[in-house]
């Protein structure tokens, strides 16, 4: 049986790692830590385990595997703190929030001979397994375009707090570019079978404030141009003033026809020939953030994927190289916004 420690408490841990690892019979959460004690507590009292009041004192615990669920800026220190004690990482996204800190995990897995996977759940998700089947079997002949979104309220209708750390530059980096836009880019990635290499972004906060009125320091939408290694062009826009229903679609057009991703509610794809034929999917739905805060749950595959990868010996798909590849299109989205230019993204 796999010992499992989770790091950061809150929303993500709460609704998604504690309950999918409980479920999973292959592991037991052993230990949580979480800088706030009490989020550590309550969920070490829900789950029969123990809390632990440092970082350090976790890992050194005998945990197989950790889940890395904190904000964004302590992704990496602790993956690599866990990598170097020989302990099996699952992170959240975004992966982490500079080139270095990204670099700084591969070389660290890569030197543990642990796995490193990031929990880019998207590519769980049936309709896009699926869509990356017909794709590659060419059921839409040769890709052209694409035209991908997420966009909800903003992270306050998740975490209940107008003040979170969603909002602060300096704990999370980015806003919605990264928030959102790493899911989607790298479905792109995932769905495509290659990744993007040029990016023109428009990044921007056009709506959102803190309590008191002052905008909050990370965009709030996020409007890029891509084109990828073999010259198929997108857009993406990502955003959290979408003030009504949540939208994470995604369409795909090419020569031999359309692919309509999570943009039906009742098909969560459809595959339209240039004949008029349709044919329809009735697969799962995305869990939007609002039916997740208020109890509706699916288990995502993430981590029964990530246990999975342990227990059979086998690497995850999504590693630090490949989630790293998105990363990267975000910095360079980024940069283009700064200077208002075109940027080309190298994939080592
Ligand atoms: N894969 C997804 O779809 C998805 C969805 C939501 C959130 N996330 C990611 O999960 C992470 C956590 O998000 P959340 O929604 O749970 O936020 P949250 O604010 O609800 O929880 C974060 C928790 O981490 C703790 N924390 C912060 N910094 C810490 C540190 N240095 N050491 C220990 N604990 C620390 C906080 O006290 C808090 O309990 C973020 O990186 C976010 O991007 C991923």
């Amino acid at each position: 049986m796999l010992k499992i420690g989770i790091v950061g408490c809150g929303k993500i841990a709460q609704v998604r790692h504690a309950p999918e690892y409980s479920e999973n019979p292959d592991c037991q959460i052993t230990g949580f830590y979480d800088f706030v004690p009490e989020n550590a507590q309550k969920l070490a009292a829900e789950y029969g385990a123990k809390a632990y009041d440092s970082l350090e004192a976790l890992l050194s615990s005998g945990v197989d595997a950790v889940s890395i669920c904190s904000a964004n800026v302590a992704h990496a220190s602790a993956a690599i703190a866990a990598l170097e004690r020989g302990i099996h990482v699952l992170c959240e996204k975004p992966m982490a929030v500079t080139p270095e800190d990204v670099e700084a995990m591969i070389q660290a897995q890569e030197k543990s001979g642990k796995f490193l996977m990031i929990a880019q759940n998207q590519r769980f998700a049936r309709a896009h397994v699926e869509a990356r089947r017909l794709i590659s079997e060419g059921a839409i002949g040769r890709v052209l375009a694409f035209h991908t979104t997420f966009g909800h309220p903003g992270p306050e209708g998740w975490t209940g707090s107008r003040n979170s750390w969603f909002f602060d530059k300096k704990r999370a980096a980015f806003g919605a570019m990264a928030d959102l836009g790493v899911h989607k880019t790298d479905l792109m990635h995932y769905l495509l079978g290659e990744p993007i290499v040029k990016v023109t972004a428009q990044i921007a906060t056009l709506d959102k404030k803190y309590p008191d009125g002052t905008p909050i320091t990370v965009d709030d939408n996020a409007f890029c141009l891509y084109e990828t290694a073999s010259g198929v062009r997108g857009t993406m826009h990502v955003s959290w003033t979408f003030y009504g229903q949540e939208d994470n679609s995604t369409r795909i057009y090419g020569t031999g026809g359309i692919l309509r991703i999570y943009d039906d509610p009742q098909y969560s794809l459809i595959l339209e020939k240039p004949d008029g034929e349709i044919e329809r999917f009735a697969l799962d739905q995305l869990t939007s953030n609002k039916e997740q805060t208020s109890g509706g749950r699916t288990n995502t595959g993430v981590i029964d994927a990530f246990v999975g990868c342990l227990t059979s010996g086998r690497a995850p798909e999504i590693d630090g190289r490949e989630a790293a590849k998105a990363m990267r299109v975000i910095f360079a989205a980024e940069q283009s916004a700064r200077e208002q230019r075109t940027v080309t993204v190298s994939h080592p």
